[in-house]
């Protein structure tokens, strides 16, 4: 509220939208307006109008409208303040003189900001310092490199009472300014104030122009209390409403037009080495409205990338819930779960660049994890707990403002329901342990019959549990055929029997079954055009991702026909193998909660322990695979 309107009238007057515009975008005239392509979404015909009467422009493609000021905001990830500032220097209209008040805060947090720019650097010197052995030490052990430390200014703040305070108070900082900074203890009656940060390594925190305004302090020990303090709260730097590197992730989101949410700093860290410059985190709380709006600034449909673990799961529930009241059409939130125990940073250690981009690749929409987290509050076994399910599902669309976006979540949610409800229904005629063959001529369901009751086991991963994700070896199965559809004659009637988990390996399974059936070249490309013109080109890449980098071999299309028949029998019997034994599983689990006996517990076990090793199996074929046996 610092600029009054005239103010900003004025310069969108003496500013025409087309030429603020005009610097990104190719325009041209078209009657009235001006047009191109859309800036926000890949297009070949342009759907982005600039109106210079109206001072507007309009995307038809994104639906995204506004004016100069959130068109920088938009494009650039400029704040609104700093847009406004950008744009008065162009226009050369003078922002008002702000009030005394104002100025002496403003003269306040100046110096505010040199005192921490201040101990960000002793606290980087300290690093590289005499005292600093353990803690260099501690990020080798990290394999945080030097050039690594020194691109986000990691530091060490000795373990001494009074190091940053006696460094700062050579500079002529008063204590009370330390203490504002939250740097130092304000200190108890008769304590000299003593520093905050002790003998931690340190992530200085900065603003959206770069500034260090706070600092995270990680322990090298476990047996220190906090693994991670923080700074408090002060007059620069409030911890609910900034993400840890947007300063730096800001570029790179609008290039690649995402951004990844992680969960700690070192993950943001890690994954930027690996060559995801647009990751940014929250500052150990969980993310904030205002946080999400940061995310929103830098791309459509931010990722959420949280740990392999039960805190992760939740906090990504937590974020979902917080996101649904301001989703709007275009804008959403998509969630990428990370393999049990790991966090970004030790995915990306492990695994690189590949691993890191086959999970991001699997993120599932927000609507699907929706869906998961209530079917999985509890059993659906009655007519009473269905219609339970029912009502929380209501009671979360409710949340949901933008009404157009509401209209097209209770269809969607509709869809799943009555699916879900016509798979239950034979089910309770079903023999027990059936999992009878399908008939591929009809048309699947939508959902897997195991949203039903989700066992713990088949749910390895908390978020992906009864979803229509396909499994890795399922993808590859897939995509061999599309690579190598000569294969598809002799192994028709096995494609058509395999029972697929993913709603997109199902299309595509019909797709090449037709393709071979109709008499075209058994050619790669006449498949992929077949793809292209069901429109299931992206489906094709996103399961391609999926595939294990030990099984990538098998899309080359110079592969050897030998080892590649070999290779996808095999992995066509233990994907059926553990199609069986899940079914069982679930069968299992029935009959245990019905009768709590012996027998029961052994069945379930004995599956269990089958279960385990056809997927150990899976994973020797990744390490024969990776190995290049
Ligand atoms: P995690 O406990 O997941 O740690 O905390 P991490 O990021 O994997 O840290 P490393 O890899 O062990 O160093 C995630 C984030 O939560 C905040 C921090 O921001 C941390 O990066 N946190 C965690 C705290 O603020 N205080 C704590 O004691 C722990
Ligand atoms: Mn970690």
């Amino acid at each position: 509220m610092r600029y009054p309107p005239q103010i900003l009238e004025e310069i969108r007057a003496r500013l025409p939208t087309s030429a603020v515009v005009g610097k990104r975008v190719r325009l041209k005239k078209a009657g009235r307006e001006w047009k191109g392509l859309s800036p926000f979404n890949a297009e070949k015909t342009p759907s982005f109008y600039v109106n210079d009467q109206k001072q507007f422009y309009h995307c038809f493609s994104s639906g995204k409208h506004g004016d100069i000021f959130t068109f920088l905001m938009e494009t650039e990830g400029l704040s609104f303040p700093e847009a406004v500032e950008r744009l008065a220097g162009e226009a050369g209209v003078p922002l008002p003189t702000l009030s005394r008040e104002d100025r002496q805060e403003e003269v306040k947090r100046k110096n505010l900001h040199d005192v921490m720019e201040l101990a960000a650097e002793f606290f980087e010197s300290s690093l590289q310092g005499r005292s600093g052995g353990k803690a260099r030490d501690y990020l080798a052990g990290r394999q945080l490199s030097r050039e690594t430390q020194s691109r986000f200014r990691i530091g060490y703040a000795p373990s001494e009472r009074y190091a940053l305070r006696d460094h700062l108070a050579g500079k002529g900082v008063p204590v009370e300014m330390m203490v504002e900074a939250g740097l130092v203890h304000a200190g108890e009656e008769g304590k000299i104030p003593a520093d905050r940060f002790r003998d931690r390594v340190m992530f200085p925190i900065c603003d959206v122009r770069g500034r260090v305004i706070a600092f995270g302090g990680r322990a090298m020990s476990a047996d220190v209390p906090a693994k991670y303090l923080n700074s408090p709260d002060t007059p620069l730097f409030n911890k609910g409403r900034l993400l840890y590197n947007y300063h730096l992730a800001r570029q790179p989101a609008h290039e690649k037009g995402t951004v990844i949410a992680v969960e700690g700093y070192v993950d943001v860290i890690s994954l930027s080495v690996a060559g995801f410059p647009h990751a940014v985190a929250p500052l150990g709380t969980a993310l904030t409205e205002d946080q999400l709006t940061l995310l929103w600034r830098l791309a459509e449909e931010p990722i959420l990338c949280f740990d392999g673990d039960k805190a992760g799961q939740r906090a990504a529930y937590r974020a979902l819930d917080v996101a649904l009241p301001n989703l709007m059409p275009g804008k959403s939130l998509r969630f990428a779960m990370l393999p049990e125990g790991q966090d970004p940073d030790d995915l990306a250690r492990a695994g690189g660049n590949a691993a890191v981009e086959r999970v991001l690749a699997s993120a599932r929409p927000l609507v699907d994890v929706l869906w998961t987290r209530e079917l999985e509050a509890g059993p659906l076994d009655t007519p009473e707990r269905r219609a339970a399910l029912e009502r929380r599902l209501r009671e979360s669309l409710a949340l949901i403002r933008d009404e157009t976006l509401k209209k097209y979540y209770r269809e969607d949610i509709a869809g799943r329901l009555s699916a879900l409800n016509a798979d239950a229904r034979p089910k309770r005629f079903e023999r027990q342990g059936g999992g009878g063959r399908r008939d591929f001529g009809k048309p699947q369901p939508m959902t897997p019959s195991s949203r039903l009751s989700v066992s713990p086991l088949l749910a390895r991963n908390p978020l992906f549990a009864g979803s229509t994700a396909e499994s890795p070896r399922e993808a590859m199965i897939l995509c061999t055929f599309l690579v190598h559809p000569e294969l598809i004659q002799n192994h028709a009637e096995t494609l058509a029997d395999l029972e697929l988990e993913g709603r997109s390996t199902q299309m595509m399974r019909s797709l090449l079954l037709d393709g071979a059936a109709s008499g075209e070249p058994a050619d790669p490309t006449v498949m992929m055009a077949r793809l292209e013109r069901a429109g299931l080109t992206g489906a094709a890449e996103r399961l391609t991702a999926l595939v294990r980098p030990g099984d990538r071999w098998m899309l080359d299309p110079h592969a050897d026909p030998l080892r590649l028949e070999d290779a996808l029998r095999q992995a066509i019997t233990l994907h059926r193998r553990a199609r069986t034994l899940h079914s069982e599983l679930r069968a299992a689990e029935r009959a245990l909660a019905e009768e709590d006996n012996e027998a029961n517990l052994a069945w379930l076990r004995e599956v269990q322990n089958q279960l385990s090793s056809v997927e150990g199996a899976e994973a020797d074929m990744d390490n024969a695979g990776a190995l290049g046996l």
